[in-house]
């Protein structure tokens, strides 16, 4: 049967991981979390102390991350990170990060070089415009702020992490400002994909909606 590539790009906290790795999941496709590789590079950047402001140190720096993805855990250089990425900490630093041509010229060839027999999900910011331009299906997410903010707060608080939700809907905001402003690969909706507000749709509903657009792809040629 035809491979696919489903791209899924949106502003954060719109529920892009959770439902594409769903999607992922009904089409038994794999699931590549493109902001988990941003994250764990910044993390990597502060532990290893690199002043983010010199682009030249980040870039060099760059040759001691090794990123792999083991099911759904995030390994930096064999160890699994999948939790530490996800702090304030590395919330407020990885568009800092990810804003850096050099970050995202190698973020995007692994990526690339990860999806090469299509059959993925991959869920970010540039997916179906820098990726993968040619990805059959592309979605772009969006919710309103509060909306997203509830949810992050819900996710952190799994995680144990109790945060207001005043910060949490700053941090999206100003993420959002960078990520939409920067000049390398900003978060823009392709002229082809297919924009989806969740605000008011259920996890589920938004998962059923991907798939069923995906599965007419998948199932176009066959007639
Ligand atoms: O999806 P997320 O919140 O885990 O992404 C973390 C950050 O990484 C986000 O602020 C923007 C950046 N990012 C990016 O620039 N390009 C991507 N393809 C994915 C994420």
């Amino acid at each position: 049967m035809k491979k696919i590539v489903v791209a899924l790009d949106g502003f954060s906290g719109t529920g892009k991981s959770s439902t594409a790795k769903k999607v992922a999941d009904a089409l038994h496709y794999i699931y590549i979390d493109s902001g988990a590789m941003y994250r764990a590079t910044t993390y990597f950047m502060l532990a290893n102390e690199v002043n983010l402001d010199d682009h030249d140190a980040v870039a060099a720096s760059l040759e001691g991350v090794d990123i792999q993805f083991l099911g759904s855990q995030i390994l930096l250089n064999g160890t699994n990170v999948s939790n530490e990425i996800r702090t304030m900490r590395i919330n407020e630093n990885v568009s800092k990060v990810s804003a850096i041509r050099q970050v995202r010229e190698a973020m995007v060839a692994q990526q690339q070089q990860i999806g090469r027999e299509r059959g993925i999900v991959m869920d970010g910011r540039d997916i179906g415009t820098v990726v993968f331009p040619d990805a059959e299906l592309k979605v772009f997410m969006t919710a309103n702020p509060r909306v997203r903010a509830l949810r992050r707060q819900k996710e952190l608080l799994e995680k144990g992490i109790e945060e207001e939700l005043n910060t949490i809907e700053l941090n999206l905001l100003e993420r959002d400002k960078i990520d939409s402003s920067r000049a390398e690969s900003p978060l823009i909706k392709a002229d082809d994909a297919v924009e989806i507000d969740t605000s008011d749709l259920t996890f589920d509903e938004q998962v059923h909606k991907i798939v069923e657009l995906a599965k007419e792809i998948i199932h176009a040629d066959r007639d």
